[in-house]
């Protein structure tokens, strides 16, 4: 074939998303189809998370957040729950030495008060460890719900208010966001769930508000670096909007003269 096209590079490097997300769903599945118990298939999406982190680093992805353990999942069996929170301590143990190579820095995102002592401890040292990096940004969203942060940020803006630290006719979305969890990261450009269904599941609710979503019926074990390029190379291929018309957008005017948002 002479068509120079075949080798030119797939992805285009310059529209590489700054925040990736992903709910990393079908582990389950993935087992019990092969007749394997549902533990195999979590330590297999364990493989994924290497793989996934690993392209991410390659393809200079600034922050990569990844869905490991939501509010609801406290109601899953206790051996299963044991089990993932056995999966995340070891993960953290097994790959900080990568981790510090690559100058990844690693944080942790929801009710962290609610984790078994040794997962808090493993959490609590791959943040310190890690907190002066300055490569790509790895948050773990664990034990983690965007109602619960949406509350608890709620909470805390009361208590300031009360306290007469900020007035409430002064709230903003900026305001509000510097109350979320993790208030210095940017919003996610892309979000990905695995395992077939397409729904958010109490997943950064307030973040995604403009977010390119992508599902894919790939199980979680089956979702590699590959995965994650084509991913990518179908977000490059939408036009992002926010609101105005393509018109705008190809004409690279901001819309300054019609939109407005609360924030500015
Ligand atoms: C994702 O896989 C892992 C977590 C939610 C912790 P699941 O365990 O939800 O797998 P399925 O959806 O049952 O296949
Ligand atoms: C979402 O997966 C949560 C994580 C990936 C950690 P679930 O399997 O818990 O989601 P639902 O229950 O199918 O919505
Ligand atoms: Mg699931």
């Amino acid at each position: 074939m002479d068509d120079p096209r075949v080798n030119a590079p797939r992805m285009n490097t310059a529209a590489i998303p700054n925040h990736v997300a992903i709910i990393m769903d079908g582990n389950g599945r993935w087992a019990q189809s092969r007749g394997l118990d549902r533990n195999r298939g979590h330590r297999e999406g364990v493989e994924s998370v290497r793989a996934v982190v690993r392209e991410a680093h390659n393809l200079g992805i600034n922050v990569l957040t990844l869905y490991a353990f939501s509010m609801e999942n406290w109601n899953r069996p206790k051996l299963e729950v044991n089990s993932l929170m056995g999966l995340f301590e070891e993960y953290i143990d097994v790959e900080l030495p990568q981790i510090m190579e690559k100058k990844i820095r690693v944080r942790a995102i929801g009710r962290l008060d609610r984790l078994p002592r040794a997962t808090r401890v493993v959490v609590k040292h791959v943040m310190k460890k890690t907190a002066n990096n300055g490569g790509m940004e790895l948050v773990f969203a664990l034990s983690y719900g965007a109602r619960q942060e949406i509350v608890d940020a709620a909470k805390q803006l009361m208590r300031d208010a009360e306290a007469g630290k900020l007035d409430p006719e002064r709230l903003d979305e900026k305001t509000f966001s510097a109350y979320l969890y993790a208030p210095d990261v940017p919003d996610p450009d892309l979000m990905i769930r695995t395992g077939g269904d397409s729904r958010v599941s109490n997943f950064l609710l307030w973040q995604i508000a403009y977010a390119e979503i992508y599902t894919t019926d790939h199980m979680w074990p089956d979702f590699r670096g590959a995965q994650l390029v084509d991913a990518i190379t179908d977000y490059q291929g939408r036009e992002r909007r926010f609101g105005l018309t393509s018109a705008q957008v190809q004409g690279g005017t901001d819309g300054a003269d019609g939109a407005t948002s609360e924030s500015e």
